[in-house]
């Protein structure tokens, strides 16, 4: 009941300067989603992740967009162009984790706190894709859980987003 109550003063709190807003940008590949490689990825979608995401945000008072790219350069610029215009970035770049020294400059470039999501454990799998250029610069990292990375990655977003408000007051 507390909690609850306690709740429910962080989210006023937060919409009293304008309501959170996470950016969720979706990497190669990731447009096959239920069709690729269903037995690693799952049978889920795109379009419902984003369905789902965008639900949960209503539910936790948050504006959610999505954005999926195949190209490298398209991310970057979306990165870019959040630019003080949101406040948590949710990223799953694919294969681009193992390789985009240009994602990994966007972001630091943008000064935003980010979710690193995979939906594989990607330390499961081949050594290649043990290495993220984006993991140090990350706030954390959300992996192995399918399509529930991405909801558990959102949750994380709003506690995020209100501590580094927070600390702006
Ligand atoms: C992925 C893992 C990457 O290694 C792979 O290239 C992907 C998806 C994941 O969500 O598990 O495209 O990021």
């Amino acid at each position: 009941m507390a909690t609850r109550a306690k709740a429910r003063d962080t989210a006023g709190k937060a919409s009293s300067s304008g309501q959170i807003a996470v950016l969720v940008i979706h990497g190669p590949n990731l447009n096959l989603l239920g069709e690729r490689e269903p037995e690693v990825y799952g049978r889920t979608r795109l379009a419902d992740i984003d369905k789902e995401l965008k639900l949960l945000g209503r539910e936790l008072e948050m504006k959610v967009e999505t954005f999926q790219s195949n190209s490298e350069g398209g991310i970057v610029d979306r990165i870019q162009n959040a630019r003080g215009k949101c406040d948590v970035l949710l990223i799953n770049p694919g294969a681009y984790t193992h390789t985009s020294v240009a994602i990994r400059d966007a972001i630091a470039a943008v000064n935003i706190p980010v979710i690193e999501v995979h939906l594989s454990n990607v330390y499961r799998r081949e050594p290649f894709r043990h290495h993220s250029t984006i993991a140090d610069i990350a706030h954390g990292r959300i992996m192995g859980f399918g399509a529930e990375s991405y909801s558990l990655a959102l949750r994380a977003a709003r506690t995020i987003a209100e501590e580094s408000r927070r600390q702006r007051e």
